[in-house]
């Protein structure tokens, strides 16, 4: 991390996990780009980050679109200066039987949630290698890419591949000092998720499969994203941080 101030580009930060790991970045001191399919949306996680204290850059960026990452990266780049710490946060569910996953919706899911995220963190390494500078990219996961549900293929499939992009690209830009990482949440209590809590008996359910008996909230996932990106993770790279009140540990 530089001695100017840390900056940060939150993905999908309109809402949910990713508006509370640009506030929460925000208050440890760090400039943040915050991005959104519809930046209209931004306003509120903005001024958010500002009242923390921090610079916000709002940046226009469907994940799904190689172009449009390209020229976010640049975008962001002109507005901070440099990138320090990318989040891979945006991300789209699907709960669909297997045998019923058209094409189209195979490769919105694939598309958005694993080859996005693959080109994002290629824009952001190509940025680190060629400015000489070190940096750490984590990608928010999911514990669908670690045990098998139904109904959950293409975005379990998408997050397990997230969990393992982080060890693979964690070894081939170790020598660049860039550190990759997983966060790993069970399920979070988020705006975007009530429709599915709302199915009946599906909250029970899935709370009593968490020792814990409840879910996390945004505010934990992002306390881990700044674990990650800080100077105490110095040595942590490669790795799946798992949050997920003990549903994988039984
Ligand atoms: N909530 C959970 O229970 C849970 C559990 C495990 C993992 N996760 C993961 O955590 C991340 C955030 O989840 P959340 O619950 O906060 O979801 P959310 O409220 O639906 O937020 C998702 C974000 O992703 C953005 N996004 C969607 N499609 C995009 C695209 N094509 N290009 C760029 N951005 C796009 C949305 O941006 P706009 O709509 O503003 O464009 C939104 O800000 C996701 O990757 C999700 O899979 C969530």
């Amino acid at each position: 991390m530089s001695a100017q101030r840390p900056t940060a580009l939150v993905t999908g930060a309109s809402q949910g996990i990713g508006a509370a790991i640009a506030i929460q970045l925000a208050q440890l001191g760090y400039d943040v780009a915050v991005s959104s399919t519809r930046p209209e949306k931004l306003a509120d996680v903005i001024s958010q980050v500002t009242q923390a204290g921090g610079r916000a850059a709002p940046i226009a960026l469907d994940i799904s679109s190689h172009s449009d990452i390209v020229r976010a990266m640049k975008e962001v780049v002109a507005a901070l200066g440099h990138v320090d710490v990318l989040v891979n946060n945006a991300g789209i569910p699907l709960k669909k039987p297997a045998v019923d996953i058209t094409p189209e919706e195979w490769d919105r899911v694939i598309g958005t949630n694993l080859t996005g995220t693959f080109f994002m963190s290629q824009e952001m390494g190509r940025h680190l290698i060629a400015a000489r500078r070190p940096g750490c990219i984590i990608n928010i996961a999911s514990t669908h890419g670690l045990v098998g549900l139904p109904e959950r293929a293409a975005y379990s499939i998408a997050k397990g591949a997230m969990i393992h992009m982080a060890r693979v690209l964690a070894v081939e830009w170790a020598a660049h000092g860039i550190r990759f990482n997983a966060i790993v949440p069970g399920r979070v209590d988020t705006a975007s998720r009530a429709g599915s809590l709302a199915e009946p008996g599906y909250r029970d359910m899935a709370l009593n499969r968490v020792p814990l008996k409840r879910f996390a909230t945004a505010d934990e996932i992002a306390a881990a994203v700044c674990y990650l990106a800080s100077p105490q993770a110095s040595y942590v790279t490669g790795q799946a941080l798992v949050l997920d009140g003990g549903l994988t540990a039984q």
